[in-house]
């Protein structure tokens, strides 16, 4: 079955991907788990209290509860999702799934010490046509999830976002004192380079980090007209399909 879009506003919507999950029993966005696990490794303890956000019906909370991450909360806001993925691992005591916006985390402060993205924050910004400035709507919403995640992070707990976007780009997302948290920036081999962005909560920016922020607030950030991305290497994967 074909999931590709005839456009790239649905993955924005949650009707699309609950159709998509109907019928499509696992895709892994960015590679599996086994590309990025020896990055985790570094900053994710087996004990600590986990949580993923848009999980979708990738393999990643498996094959880590597989690999002894003994606490995972799942969240998605397709009800498909979460009702199939629930039913596939009712055997895994320590893993839950639930129906929610990673914009209205229904979470209390302080609740996890890691909270993972993978390819979600990719989704919602996978409609703009210029990452350097994104549509208020959709700053609005990044900057929403973003401070929900800061809000339920654990004092040291660090955010592990995996993404197709460079430090260039994702850096003016995430370099903000407000999150209360310092950003470090690794890469692996997922047939692309992809990025695991690490914030950990209560540590300052770096210096290189505060001034690229003070740059942004004071307009004075430049910003190249065009950016080259990879060639398409799926039918089947929006990260080639952005104009930029
Ligand atoms: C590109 S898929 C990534 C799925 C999975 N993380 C992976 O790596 O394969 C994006 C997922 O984010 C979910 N999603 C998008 N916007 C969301 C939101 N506002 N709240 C919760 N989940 C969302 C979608 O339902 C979809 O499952």
């Amino acid at each position: 079955m074909d999931y590709l879009p005839e456009d790239n506003s649905r993955y924005k919507q949650v009707d699309y991907w609950d159709d998509r999950y109907r019928t499509e029993e696992t895709y892994d966005w960015l590679g599996s788990f086994c590309k990025f696990q020896h990055l985790l490794e570094n900053h994710v303890n087996k004990e600590d209290c986990i949580l993923v956000l848009g999980c979708g019906n990738s393999s990643m909370s498996g094959d880590m509860y597989g690999a002894g991450y003994q606490s995972i909360t799942n969240v998605d806001y397709s009800s498909v999702c979460v009702r199939a993925l629930r039913a596939r691992h009712r055997e895994c005591p320590g893993m839950t799934w639930h129906e929610m916006d990673l914009q209205q985390l229904l979470f209390p402060d302080a609740s996890f010490d890691v909270i993972l993205e993978k390819a979600t924050l990719d989704a919602i910004m996978v409609e703009e046509k210029s990452p350097w400035n994104l549509s208020t709507r959709t700053a609005a919403t990044v900057h929403q999830a973003l401070t929900e995640v800061s809000r339920c992070l654990k004092p040291g707990g660090r955010f592990v976002s995996i993404t197709f976007a460079s430090p260039i780009l994702r850096k003016r997302l995430y370099a903000h004192a407000e999150y209360s948290w310092s950003v470090k920036t690794y890469s692996y081999d997922g047939g692309f380079e992809y990025y695991v962005y690490v914030m950990t909560k209560g540590e300052a920016l770096s210096s290189e980090d505060a001034a690229l922020e003070k740059r942004q607030t004071e307009g004075a950030e430049s910003t190249p007209d065009t950016v080259t991305l990879p060639e398409e290497k799926t039918a089947d994967d929006f990260l080639s399909k952005i104009d930029l």
